[in-house]
């Protein structure tokens, strides 16, 4: 049986004030979560404050992205290891606002989940389709492809201390979520290319939807098979909405 795990991706929002508030609010709540595991990613800054305010608690955390070089004459980058003297534990690696705004490609996407994996981070591997993709039908593709990118480079065993989520781009900050049954289609098929590279680490990997999951759409959500759980942009911004997600994960 699968653990569950909801992790709020901050994106770039926040200041030291509201995050203080936000974090409060969030440890007054957690137990709501029950046995679900929790973390939050913030922006690099402020690392060094959930390391402070979270470190006691249940609470656990993650940086957004990373380079894929461990140092160097790289301006501005970030490594996995200075990402591990903050105490993180997760690191989200191709998010599609990274893959499109900032020219990530797969090759890229597979070298930096490399780098969280070598420094003991655990990568959160982001995959999904943009709506005309779907629309023609090549949702199943992309995502595949996706996948075989980062096994190509990582090898077969590669998910094992990973997660991976499946965010469909047009459901980002939309306010339109998959349905329940197109999602559970995707992760199943995920599972299933998973199982041909590494039938041991199949059953156990965590699958996170992402995708203007809300309390209201959650439960369901997460009650498909596949789904273990949710990667949440702007409702893990708001404690109360951010805790509900997690209550309905304990189930
Ligand atoms: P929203 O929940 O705001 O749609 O964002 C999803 C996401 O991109 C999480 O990584």
């Amino acid at each position: 049986m699968r653990s569950k795990l909801v992790v709020g991706n901050w994106k770039m929002h926040g200041s030291l004030a509201a995050n203080s508030e936000l974090l409060k609010g969030l440890l007054a709540g957690i137990a709501r979560a029950g046995s679900v595991d929790v973390a939050v990613c913030a922006p690099f800054p402020y690392l060094a404050q959930l390391q402070a305010m979270l470190a006691a608690t249940p609470l656990r955390w993650g940086a957004q992205s990373l380079s894929e070089h461990a140092s160097g004459a790289y301006t501005g980058e970030v490594s996995a290891a200075m990402l591990g003297d903050f105490g993180c534990r997760f690191v989200i690696v191709g998010h599609s606002e990274r893959r499109t705004l900032y020219c990530e490609t797969d090759a890229t996407v597979a070298a930096k989940f490399v780098a969280a994996k070598a420094a003991g981070l655990i990568p959160i591997l982001c995959v999904g389709e943009t709506l005309a993709q779907r629309d023609a039908g090549e949702t199943l593709r992309v995502v595949r492809s996706q996948l075989d990118a980062v096994i190509a480079v990582a090898g077969a065993d590669c998910f094992a201390g990973a997660v991976v989520a499946y965010e469909p781009v047009w459901a980002i900050g939309t306010g339109r979520t998959a349905t329940p049954a197109q999602a559970q289609e995707v992760h199943a098929a995920i599972r299933a290319r998973i199982a041909e590279a590494d039938a041991a680490v199949a059953p156990v990997l965590q699958i996170l939807y992402g995708g203007s999951v809300k309390a209201s759409s959650a439960g369901e959500l997460f009650a498909q098979q596949d789904i273990d759980g949710g990667l949440v942009g702007g409702a893990s911004l708001v404690a109360d909405e951010f805790l509900a997600i997690c209550q309905a994960a304990n189930r």
